[in-house]
């Protein structure tokens, strides 16, 4: 079998730095697993604006059309607010989402228990949590047209448009009971079928796709605002919700504060398997680019680390290996290590991005 190819690309603001650990990471599967990939670098995000000026050059897109799994750091940055629309550095994100379909986004909340006191939510109410959010990530409102800004009579009117096809629905569905069979074999899906008719049309095709596909799993529907009330309220009511690109984009913050820091979600999305039958597929962490931390080495690389070991679970059939690596992670988070963004009020000292790195790796080894 021919090596796996890896593209990275690391991007804006602490994207580089947490990046830099997810490589000795690879590494160390390399040499000590026997996994080796065939890993190259290019620019994404501002950083390839100021090389190309476009954030995200063709060639790049069509590296990652071609590779096994692409792993994104993160993109974007103050300075870039006031390039054009067009070319801010979301956009490249945005293009190697639609071009690759990724259609199905996998945003896991889950709160380790070493982190249960860094919630704003109560440590009963987040304990234990284990939730994935199935975000669809290329249609609706965030790519539908007519979109623009236009004028009508003496003033500017900005218009999106929220369109969901029913093969769109039908595929993220399918990817969500797929995972829930997995997992608590529970899903919940959330619209607003009260006020939009694509809501509708969603709540129908999952209950079909359900009916019809997936009878065995257990299925709810809630309203999203609802939904949203109810993660705050009682999370572990949960297992698998799947919803549309811009409520899954809103939710997944919300899921992702209540296990007490954004520096641990990686995410994972997936599209149609390539005619090797892995998934097209891009990995990144949840949170941005942190520019005012950038370049201090202050970053938490956990959530770019997990997303690593999702790339290892969905691309690379190595479930054993990425439980592997999330254990190497929750065993020194057990330790008391923490980066910044997790130091409370006890005035304890925090550990830099590289020690951090170094720490995982430590553990890594311990697993042998
Ligand atoms: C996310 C981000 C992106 C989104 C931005 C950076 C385009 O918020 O991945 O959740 O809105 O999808
Ligand atoms: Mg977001």
């Amino acid at each position: 079998m021919t090596t796996p190819t890896l593209l990275i690309l690391p991007g804006d603001g602490i994207g580089p730095e947490v990046m830099a650990e997810v490589r000795r990471i690879i590494d160390w599967y390399g040499e000590k697993r026997g996994m080796a990939f065939e890993v190259s670098e290019d620019l994404v995000g501002g950083a390839a604006y100021d090389a190309h000026g476009t954030p995200l050059h063709d060639d790049t897109m069509a590296r990652a059309q071609e590779a096994d799994a692409v792993l994104l750091g993160a993109v974007g940055g103050p300075k870039y607010d006031d390039l054009d629309f067009s070319v801010k550095p979301e956009r490249g994100l945005l293009r190697l989402r639609k071009e690759m379909d990724l259609y199905a986004n996998l945003r896991p909340a889950q709160c380790f228990d070493a982190l249960a006191d860094f919630s704003s939510l109560k440590r009963e109410v987040v304990a234990g949590l284990d939730i994935v959010i199935v975000r669809e990530l290329t249609s609706g409102i965030y790519f539908g047209e007519p979109r623009g800004i236009i004028t009508e009579g003496n003033e500017r009117v900005g218009i999106n448009t929220q369109r969901y096809t029913e093969s769109e629905i039908d595929r993220v569905a399918r990817s969500a009971f797929e995972l829930a069979r997995r997992r608590s074999n529970k899903v919940c899906s959330m619209e607003k079928a009260n006020v939009m008719e694509s809501g509708i049309l969603w709540r129908e095709v999952v209950q079909e796709v359900h009916d019809k596909d997936y009878p065995d799993v257990e299925l709810s529907h809630m309203y999203a605002d609802a939904g949203a009330m109810q993660l705050c309220r009682w999370p572990k009511q949960f297992d698998v919700i799947v919803t549309d690109n811009l409520f899954g984009d809103l939710l997944s913050d919300a899921a992702a504060m209540l296990t007490g820091s954004l520096g641990m979600l990686p995410s994972a999305s997936l599209g149609a398997p390539m005619a090797n039958g892995r998934p097209k597929a891009l990995y990144e962490p949840v949170h941005g680019s942190a520019p005012d931390i950038a370049g201090q080495g202050l970053a938490n690389p956990i959530a770019c680390i997990l997303s690593f070991a999702m790339a290892l679970r969905y691309s690379f059939d190595a479930g054993e290996e990425a439980d592997r690596l999330e254990a190497a992670v929750e065993k020194v988070l057990a330790d008391g290590l923490r980066t910044a963004d997790l130091i409370g009020e006890d005035g304890s000292t925090p550990v830099s991005t590289t020690a951090m790195g170094t720490a995982v790796l430590a553990a890594l080894d311990d697993s042998l």
